[in-house]
């Protein structure tokens, strides 16, 4: 049986998803846990480019480098290769809801739904504002990761 495989998916897969992926990795590992992850946006305007230069700096500020990551929009497929797809805010999950096909095998939901005390709450997109914006980011994504890793361990 095949390890957990996890897909995040936020608007442009350039801020929010990256740094969950980067801080889901990074836990799994401390954890032991042997996983599969990816992140992907449901836009497209994004595709094939590296993470926002801030999303970057801050997963360095944790040790982690993201510059390799690369942007992708969400497939249909993607319902049937990974075991859990988690939404980074409310729209997103909705987004999600109209691509999975009617065969899709993934559990689909909001990221901080698994954290007590912030389930319905959503990822508050980074992209507008200010660095510090990205420090709030990697602080709710390392919470949502922490919490599925425990759920997966
Ligand atoms: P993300 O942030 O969904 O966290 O990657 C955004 C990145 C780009 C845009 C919006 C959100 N955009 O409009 O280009």
């Amino acid at each position: 049986m095949p390890g957990p495989a996890v897909l995040f998916v936020c608007l442009g897969n350039i801020c929010r998803s990256p740094l969950a992926e980067a801080a889901f990795r990074e836990a799994a590992k401390k954890a032991g846990l042997d996983v599969t992850a990816d992140s992907a946006g449901t836009g497209d305007w994004h595709v094939g480019t590296p993470p926002d230069r801030r999303a970057q700096a801050e997963a360095l500020r944790h040790g982690i480098d993201i510059s390799s990551y690369r942007a992708r929009q969400v497939t249909p497929e993607d319902f049937r290769r990974f075991t859990h797809v988690l939404a980074l805010d409310a729209k997103n999950l909705a987004d999600l809801r109209r691509v999975a096909p009617a065969d899709a095998s993934a559990e689909v939901s909001l990221l901080l739904d698994l954290v007590p005390g912030m389930a319905g709450q959503s990822v508050a997109d980074p992209y507008f504002g200010d660095e510090a914006g990205f420090a709030e980011t990697w602080r709710e994504v390392s919470l949502g990761a922490e919490a599925l890793v425990r759920k997966l361990g």
